[in-house]
C-alpha cells in the first residue's frame, strides 16, 4: 500500500517534462511532485511510476519515497493557467506523489562522475523495466546532497499496452546506447549477479500489489485485477535471469539525429575514471 495524503495546495506546475506535473504540499506537511491520473497519458504511467518506483527501491537504487494524493480539485479554483486547472478538475480522487527533493539538480554527465557498478545497476534495471526514457537528452535522474536519484518511470514497460502480446516482451532487447549512463562504463554483469536474483515472485507481488486498483482498471478483455497484476510480475520475472545478455551498450544508434555528442562519447577522464565528484 502506497502512504495516502491530502493535497491541501497546489504550489506551481513544474514544466520540464512532457506530463505537467506540479508541486504540492499536503496535509502531512511534506511537498510533493504529483502526477495526475487526468493527465493526457492516463492512468497507466502512474502504474509504471509505482511498480519501477518501488521496485527500484527494493533493489537499493534510490527513487524519491511514492505516496498517493488525495485531490479535491477544489483548490485549484484560484489557478490562473487554464491548462493547469484542465488538469486538476481531470484528477479528482487519488493521484501519484513523489517526495520532492528540495535543491536538488538534473543530472549532468560533465559535471557529476558515476562510478561503473552504479552505473551497471541504473543500466540493468532499465533495461528490466525497458526504460526508454534516461538519455543524454533527457536524463530523468537528479542530484541531490551528492547522490544519483532517478525519477520518471512512466514511459517504461511498454508492454503494458498490449497484454495479449507481452509474453514476447520477456525476450527483448534493451538498446543502451543512448542511455545518459553510457559512457560510464556501466558494469552491467556485475549488476546482473547481484540484483537479477533479488526479482523474486514474491518481491514483484509485492511492488506490483502497492499499485492502486483504480488506476489498473478499464484492461480490454475484461482482465481482472488480479490477471493484470500478475501480467506485470510474469514479464518482469521472465525477463530479470537474461536481461543482462540482451543490453546494447556504447554502439550508436542508427540515426545520427539521435546521436550523442562526441563530448559525451569521447574520451572523457571523469567517465573513464569513474569517481565520484
Ligand atoms: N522528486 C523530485 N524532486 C525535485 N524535482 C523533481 C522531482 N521529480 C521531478 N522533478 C523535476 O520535475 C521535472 C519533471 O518531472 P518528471 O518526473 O521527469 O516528469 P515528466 O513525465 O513530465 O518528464 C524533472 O525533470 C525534475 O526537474
Ligand atoms: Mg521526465
Amino acid at each position: 500500500m502506497l502512504k495516502e495524503v491530502t493535497a491541501t495546495r497546489y504550489v506551481t506546475p513544474l514544466r520540464e517534462g512532457g506530463s505537467l506535473p506540479g508541486i504540492v504540499e499536503a496535509d502531512d506537511l511534506g511537498t510533493y511532485v504529483m502526477k495526475f491520473t487526468g493527465a493526457g497519458q492516463g492512468p497507466r504511467t502512474l502504474v509504471a511510476e509505482v511498480v519501477c518506483g518501488r521496485l527500484a527501491q527494493r533493489l537499493g537504487l534510490r527513487v524519491p519515497e511514492l505516496v498517493g494524493i488525495q485531490l479535491d480539485p477544489v483548490i485549484g479554483l484560484g489557478e490562473p493557467d487554464e491548462e493547469v486547472q484542465a488538469l486538476l478538475k481531470a484528477s479528482g480522487g487519488l493521484n501519484l506523489g513523489m517526495d520532492y527533493l528540495p535543491g536538488s539538480l538534473g543530472f549532468d554527465p560533465l559535471a557529476f562522475g558515476v562510478t561503473p557498478a552504479e552505473a551497471g545497476r541504473v543500466v540493468w534495471f532499465d533495461a528490466l523495466v525497458g526504460n526508454v526514457d534516461r538519455s543524454w537528452r533527457n536524463p530523468n535522474l537528479l542530484v541531490w546532497h551528492e547522490k544519483l536519484w532517478l525519477i520518471d518511470h512512466g514511459a517504461t514497460m511498454i508492454w503494458h499496452h498490449n497484454w495479449p502480446s507481452a509474453h514476447a516482451a520477456a525476450a527483448k532487447p534493451y538498446d543502451a546506447s543512448d542511455h545518459v549512463l553510457s559512457p560510464f562504463a556501466p558494469d552491467v554483469a556485475a549488476a546482473a549477479a547481484e540484483l537479477a536474483p533479488l526479482v523474486t515472485r514474491g518481491l514483484l507481488e509485492e511492488c506490483v500489489g502497492d499499485v492502486p486498483g483504480e488506476w489498473l482498471g478499464g484492461e480490454p478483455g475484461a482482465m481482472d485485477l488480479g490477471a493484470v497484476r500478475a501480467a506485470y510480475v510474469d514479464v518482469l520475472l521472465e525477463r530479470a535471469p537474461s536481461v543482462h545478455d540482451r543490453v546494447t551498450l556504447g554502439e550508436p544508434s542508427r540515426d545520427s539525429a539521435s546521436r550523442a555528442p562526441g563530448w559525451l562519447t569521447g574520451d572523457w577522464p571523469h567517465a573513464r575514471r569513474g569517481v565520484n565528484r
